[in-house]
């Protein structure tokens, strides 16, 4: 067992290092704030959808601080612990003038109540940051606001404070000033924090140690999904044993002819670097959640929790991926579809967790799409999700690989529908036959999401959708028409 440190949370907020005295583990970084009197920081919806809470959370990386805007509701204070947290309360220039991002909304008109006005004014300042001195894009802007609602401003102001901000004084706020390098440096720990109710270990050794012995423990990652286990459904949780500590769980690297993505690497660095590899998972990355909740959650954590509607599975299985699961000492690895056993049932023994997933790289003549299907184009849930997979040589199909989210218990495979394309030639009545057997394969529910014959429907129109976007060059994206020249932009 590693060794524990005896040092409570520490952090800095907004520029002062905080030693933060006995808290339940659970306590979200929005209500310690509140309770702080830092009440700029809103409370919403208290579920991650919103971004009222929103706050910039720095971490030294190297020479430099990297900062991202998380949800403070869902984010529990000791995962905080060693880093920054930047709030509202913080930016103005210390003549009392306003950061760029805040004189820019007000110039640009972009708050009338201002309930959203914080949240969205922290989502600006981190993307104010990640451009380092260049001016904004707009489609950087509408990427970084991803995750925050406003109902009464509307959102043109509120991007063209985005756009204009960097036109403004270089502010007082330095976020990667040496002191706060220094500050950061000194709160770093060499033994893990041990709270009642929470363990950070340091090591992969120490984590595995820890849950074998303790297998009733509940593994917290971004706390994406059990953030809402507290704050919305009131739960008791076990003791929490925290991934995020362990430098070899933030390891995201080639080996063997696959991306392994460790336990603790975040949905936003892990989609970018799926994107880098398959560029069309591209718009999977840009609307899966929102900004915020791809930098705290993971996409083991997505994998691990293995909703019916999760959007990563899909295109992981489609793409081969393989999840690697360690018991202590003992590791074994699983093909991702055979993962799931059931509505969440999935092939884990007691003490045993995800210790990264690996995805194998792109092969000449491989096809792939991934189709996310909802009512919202961000920051919404599936209705349907389809990741497609063919390898075609010389002009016939040899392995076909259909995975598709919200059409059953589990994501799954179309076992109907691949059989009904190996072998056939790439043609449009091969994949006509695959979306006919399509119809077989699942037995959908009916939900307030989608109806049983919408998501049917849906699924085999996307198959169709998959060999138009190849052979025909016709765009099947609405988002994709470009106007007709002279018939003015899209609004
Ligand atoms: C506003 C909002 C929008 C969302 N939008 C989407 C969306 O568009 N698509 C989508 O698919 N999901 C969405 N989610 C759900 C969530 O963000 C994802 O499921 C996320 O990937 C969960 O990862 P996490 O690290 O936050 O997991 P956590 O909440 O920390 O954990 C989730 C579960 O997995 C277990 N777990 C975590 N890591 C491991 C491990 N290494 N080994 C074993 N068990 C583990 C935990 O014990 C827990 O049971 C959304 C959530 C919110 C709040
Ligand atoms: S309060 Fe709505 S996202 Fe946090
Ligand atoms: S200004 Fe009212 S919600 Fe945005």
């Amino acid at each position: 067992m590693q060794q524990t440190s005896k040092d409570g949370i520490r952090f800095v907020l907004d520029g002062e290092t905080v030693d933060v005295g006995a808290v339940a583990p659970t306590t979200t970084l929005l209500d310690y704030l509140r309770a702080r009197g830092l009440c700029g920081t809103k409370e919403g919806c208290a579920e991650g959808d919103c971004g009222a809470c929103t706050i910039a959370l720095g971490e030294l990386d190297g020479e430099r601080v990297r900062w991202g805007a998380v949800n403070a509701c869902i984010r529990y204070l000791p995962t905080v612990d060693g880093k920054a947290v930047q709030t509202v309360h913080g930016l103005q220039n210390r003549d009392g003038s306003l950061h760029p991002v805040q004189q820019a909304m007000v110039d640009c008109h972009g708050s009338q109540c201002g309930f959203c006005t914080p949240g969205i004014v922290m989502s600006l300042f981190t993307h104010y940051l990640e451009c380092d001195g260049r001016a904004a894009t707009r489609d950087g802007v509408v990427g970084a606001l991803t995750g925050n609602l406003c109902r009464c401003t509307g959102y043109r102001p509120i991007i063209d404070a985005g756009l204009a901000m960097h036109a403004y004084p270089t502010p007082d706020l330095d976020a990667s000033a040496p002191a706060l390098r220094q500050q950061l440096a000194a709160l770093r720990r060499e033994a893990a924090l041990s709270l009642p109710g929470f363990h950070a270990p340091r090591t992969a050794d120490a984590f595995a140690a820890a849950y074998q012995e303790q297998p009733e423990s509940l593994i917290l990652a971004g706390g994406t999904d059990i953030g809402l286990w507290t704050t919305k459904q009131l739960r008791e949780l076990p003791s929490l044993l925290y991934v995020g500590e362990i430098a070899e769980f933030h390891e995201l690297k080639h080996a063997d002819g696959c991306l392994r993505i460790g336990a603790a690497v975040t949905l936003e660095r892990a989609l970018g670097a799926l994107v880098a590899e398959y560029p069309a998972l591209r718009e999977l990355h840009e609307r899966f959640a929102s900004r915020p909740v791809r930098n705290s959650g993971t996409l083991c954590g997505n994998v691990a929790n293995g909703s019916p509607i999760g959007d990563a599975m899909p295109a992981l299985i489609a793409l081969g991926a393989t999840v690697s699961l360690r018991q202590g000492a003992d590791r074994r690895t699983l093909a991702l579809e055979d993962f799931y056993l059931g509505y969440q049932q999935k092939d884990l023994r007691r003490g045993e967790f995800v210790e990264a997933i690996s995805v194998p790289l792109p092969q000449p003549g491989r096809m792939f799409a991934l189709y996310k299907v909802s009512k919202r184009f961000d920051q919404d849930i599936s209705a349907v999700c389809a990741g497609i997979s063919l390898q075609v040589e010389n002009g016939v199909i040899r392995v076909a690989r259909l995975a598709f989210g919200g059409m059953a218990a589990t994501p799954r495979r179309a076992a109907g529908a691949e059989a009904a394309l190996q072998d056939q030639p790439w043609s449009a009545d091969s994949l006509e036959r695959a979306a006919s057997a399509l119809m077989k394969d699942f037995t959908p529910l009916t939900d307030m999401r989608a109806s049983d014959v919408y998501r049917l429907a849906v699924a085999s129109n996307l198959l169709r959708r998959f060999w138009l976007e190849r052979e025909s060059g016709v765009p099947a994206r609405v988002l994709d028409i470009q106007p007709v020249s002279g018939e003015g932009q899209w609004s």
